[in-house]
């Protein structure tokens, strides 16, 4: 693929958030924060970088999805760098990568993903999902054969159902902006602390 210039000028934390090198991360904030903005065009720049790779964004609902990811989608991405197939929820790219549109409204939609591989998975508004959810497509779903990639980035308001589980996988006895290791934290009492920021868990 030849050389191109997004469109996009990221802000701070979404610059950070597009140079951690974690393989999973929580970016946190708050309403209009630039959470959806930035987890499509990671997606974009992700898809261009490695040809052939699937990347799987998640919203709760299909109307969740046609009307902020899809917008999103539609607003940044260069038109003349991919083709959007509404049918198929996906966005394909000169390379051969591709970019779908998922939903989980309840546990019964994770049959539709049962025989499905996301090279990347991302995962925006996070704390809408359930904790079963989000596990279940963490380390049933993420695989990475050809770069190795087996990425995801969840990104979320504060105030959800998957609040605890977030808060104690990524935020208790955490600092924003360090990598750690994969180790679940014991279960603490819900303390009202909001999400902001980055956090990030690398291997
Ligand atoms: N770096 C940027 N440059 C220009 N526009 C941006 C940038 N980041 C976000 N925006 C725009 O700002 C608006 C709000 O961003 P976005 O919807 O991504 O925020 P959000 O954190 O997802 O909000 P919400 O909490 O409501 O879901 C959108 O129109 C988006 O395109
Ligand atoms: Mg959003």
């Amino acid at each position: 693929m030849s050389r191109f210039n997004l469109e996009f000028v990221p802000h701070l934390t979404q610059k950070q958030f597009l140079s951690c090198p974690a393989d999973e991360i929580l970016f946190g904030g708050s309403l209009g924060g630039g959470k959806s903005c930035i987890a499509v065009n990671k997606a974009f720049i992700l898809g261009c970088a490695h040809a052939g790779i699937h990347i799987g964004l998640f919203r709760r609902t299909v109307q969740d999805l046609r009307m902020t990811l899809l917008q999103e989608i539609f607003t940044w991405y260069p038109k003349e760098l991919y083709h959007y197939s509404d049918k198929n929820r996906t966005v394909y790219l000169p390379n051969g990568s591709r970019i779908t549109l998922n939903y989980v409204e309840n546990d019964g939609d994770l049959e539709n993903y049962k025989s499905v591989q996301f090279d990347v998975l991302i995962i925006d508004e996070a704390i809408d999902f359930t904790e079963y959810q989000l596990s279940w497509l963490k380390t049933t779903r993420v695989r990475s054969s050809r770069y190795g990639l087996a990425r995801t980035y969840l990104l979320t308001n504060p105030i959800g159902p998957a609040r605890v589980y977030l808060k104690k996988r990524y935020i208790d006895g955490k600092e924003p902006l360090k990598l750690y290791k994969t180790k679940e934290t014991e279960m603490i009492p819900d303390e009202g602390i909001e999400i902001e920021g980055i956090l990030v868990k690398p291997k």
